[in-house]
Parts: structure tokens; sequence; C-alpha cells
């Protein structure tokens, strides 16, 4: 079997379901099911016996070498961590603990249980660490993509305890010899994905007859990735990368934030108009985001050179089955924008100009 961390989440949950939909290996899912950890996204494995899963902290070593010693996967594959920038500006501290002192932790208990196997055990076994680009710091409108080779420059508290991370894996890999890998991958979006993120806050805001609240001018750039596309990048580098290499994972779709808004009020125009007026008309700029980083672009060229990973969906694709999931699956997200949510949306929006 597999062991998945955060698989409760929008990436690690959708991993969980296509990697159920391909293989009948076995899914072990450790998630402290924090607010961003959703069961209901896996509702549908609540009865199929390869998916095995347990509420446990990556911070609680005692909990994963019991884990590890049970069940005796192959591999693991780390997603749990805070993810979201605007929470790390307000509140570090649990970034610190889940992305860096969890992810030393589940490095500890993984190296002792790699000790106990045997030759061909060891040598089969892989830590496949998910990051992101956002490591490597800010783009302007003319650099060059990220590489492998960019050096690391994070400048919130999510990138810097996600760069932390890495530099933890590495060593691991250097010094002790675990079989580590490494993605490192631009913005996802896609189905089960937490409405406080760019593209499901617009979808859910905009149904909702709420403002689009757009940070700074709007020009911001990110390269989007349909999740789907993410979850086979990461099977393909499990089954085939490199020992201790790192790849850059990215959608070839470098898009201004304002640009990304317009496109979901026009899909939402088309599949669900308004009684009066568009979408376009909630569009509404707010107060930039502290330390923004004004351009992310991946090169994804060592993937598809060394493993053959091309991303399949297009933007247009992508979004139009994203908008679509939302417009079909409103309870998912109706049972999240209650209690902590709202918290959340005064604390980030009502102070902002
Ligand atoms: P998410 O916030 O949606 O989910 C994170 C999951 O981790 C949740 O289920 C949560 O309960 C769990 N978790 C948090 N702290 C934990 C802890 N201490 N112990 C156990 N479980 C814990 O995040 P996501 O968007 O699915 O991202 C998954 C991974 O992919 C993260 O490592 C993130 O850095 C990386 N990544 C995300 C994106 C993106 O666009 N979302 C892009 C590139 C890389
Ligand atoms: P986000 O989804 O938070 O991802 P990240 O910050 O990790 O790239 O944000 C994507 C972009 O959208 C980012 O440039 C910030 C911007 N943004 C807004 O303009 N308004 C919003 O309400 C949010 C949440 C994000």
């Amino acid at each position: 079997m597999i062991l998945v961390t955060g698989g409760a989440g929008f990436i690690g949950a959708n991993f969980v379901l296509d990697w159920l939909n391909f293989s009948d290996e076995a899914v072990l899912n450790v998630d402290k099911l924090t607010y961003a950890g959703n069961l209901r996204t896996l509702q549908s494995l609540q009865n199929d016996e390869r998916h095995v899963f347990v509420r446990a902290d990556i911070c609680d070593q005692a909990s994963l070498s019991t884990l590890l010693a049970e069940h005796r996967p192959r591999a693991i594959l780390h997603f749990a961590a805070e993810s979201h920038v605007d929470r790390s500006i307000h509140g570090p501290a649990d970034f610190v603990q889940t992305n860096v002192v969890g992810t030393f932790t589940l490095l500890e208990a993984a190296r002792q249980y790699w000790n106990t196997l045997d030759a061909a055990g060891k040598a089969a076994f892989r830590f496949l660490h998910v990051s992101t680009d956002e490591v490597f710091g800010s783009l302007s409108e003319t650099d060059s993509q990220f590489s492998e080779a960019t050096p690391y420059a994070p400048n919130s508290p999510y990138s810097a305890t996600k760069a932390g991370s890495d530099h933890l894996v590495r060593a691991y890999h250097h010094t002790y010899g675990l079989p580590v890998l490494t993605t490192n991958c631009s913005n996802n979006y896609g189905p089960y994905q937490f409405p406080e993120k760019l593209i499901p806050l617009m979808i859910s805001n905009a149904l909702a007859g709420k403002p689009l609240p757009v940070y700074g001018d709007g020009k911001n750039v990110r390269d989007w990735l349909y999740v789907g596309d993410h979850c086979s990048a990461i099977r393909e580098v499990l089954a085939r990368g490199m020992l201790g290499e790192t790849y850059n994972i990215g959608g070839w779709n470098e898009k201004k934030n304002i640009d990304v808004v317009h496109t979901l009020c026009d899909q939402l125009n088309r599949l669900r108009p308004k009684e009066q007026g568009s979408y376009h008309d909630q569009i509404t700029y707010v107060t930039d985001r502290p330390g923004h980083d004004r351009r992310y672009a991946i090169d994804a060229r060592k993937l598809e050179r060394e493993l053959g990973w091309k991303p399949t969906e297009t933007f247009e694709t992508g979004i139009a089955r994203t908008v679509q999931w939302y417009l079909d699956n409103q309870p998912w997200v109706d049972e999240i924008i209650s209690g902590d949510y709202r918290k959340w949306v005064e604390t980030n929006y009502t102070q902002r100009a």
C-alpha cells in the first residue's frame, strides 16, 4: 500500500480518488482534519476497503511510527501542509509547525521505518514530497520561468516554510540516503478546492451576489494547472522519477488574476445567467496582499523530457469543468461556508479598502 498525508485536503483527496480509479493498491490516508480537511470529499470511498483513513497529526511521531510499522507502505506521498498564503500572513505559527516541524517529524518516522526494511524493500521505497513553485519567489514580467535550478527565494511565511521542508527532504537524501523525490507545482484548481483560494472563492461569491475581491491591480500572474493533471504528474514521478531529483510541474497557462476572474464571470453568465446584469459587475478591487508575489511561471520541460508527462487540460477546458463542478456540487461548498469560514472572511476581507 501507499501512505498519503493530507489526503482529506484539496489535492490529496483528488489524488486518492484518482489513484483508486487507476489502481487497486490500497491507500492509508493520514490527515489531521484541520479546517481544510473534509471527509465529505471522500464519501464515495466509505465502503471501499482499499481506503483506510486515520485521523493523525504529522507532528506526532509516535502515531506515525505505529502506523508505518502496522501497515508497511512501500511509499509515502506527503501532501499535508498549511497551504494558504493569506492565512500564513495572519498566523504564521501553524505553518512553521506543520510545514517544517511536521515534515521533519514525518521524515524521522520514515527514516526509522526505512531502516527496518530489507535491501529490496529499502531500494523500492519512496518518499515523495509535494511542494510548490512559490519557493522560488517572484518573477518580473520579462524573467524566464522557474526551472529546477532556480535559487530559492521564498517571500511569504507559507513559501518560506515549504522551502524549509524542501531543504529537509533534500538533506535526508544526502545525509541518510532516504529515497526521496520532490515536486514543485504551480497553482492548482479543480473540484473540491476550499473556497478561500482564488478560483472557488470567486465562483462562490459570484453565485451569492457578493463582491469579487481582486487584490491590488489584478495583474499578478499565476500559472494554473488542473488538479487531475497534477495527480497524473505525481504518479509518473513516483513510478519513474530519479531519486533525489526535483521536478517542476506546470500547466503552461500563465494568466493575470483579473483575466481569470473575467473568464469565470463569462462562464457563469453562460451557465447560470443572473436575472439582471452580469457577474462582471461584482468585480471589486481591494487592498493588495502584503508582499504579494508578482508572477509565478513554471518551465516543466524536465518532466516532459525525462518522464514524458504533459498536462491534458487546457485552461479553457479545465475552467469549464471546474465551474460546472461547483454548480453541480453546491451542498459541498455550502457546508464549508458556515462557522469558522465566516470568521476567516471577516479576518481577511473586512479591513481591506
Ligand atoms: P489543503 O490546505 O487543501 O489541504 C491540506 C490537508 O492537510 C488538509 O486535509 C489538512 O487537514 C491536512 N493537514 C494540515 N495540517 C496537518 C497536520 N499537521 N497533520 C496531518 N494533516 C494535516 O492543501 P492543498 O491545496 O491540497 O495542498 C496540498 C499540498 O500541495 C501542500 O503541500 C501544498 O503546499 C502543495 N501545493 C498546493 C498547490 C495549490 O495550488 N493548492 C500548488 C502547489 C503545491
Ligand atoms: P491564491 O488562490 O490564494 O493562491 P496563491 O497566493 O498561493 O498564488 O491566490 C491566487 C492569486 O489570486 C494571488 O495572486 C492572490 C489573488 N487573490 C485575489 O486577488 N483575491 C482573493 O480574494 C484571493 C483569495 C486571491
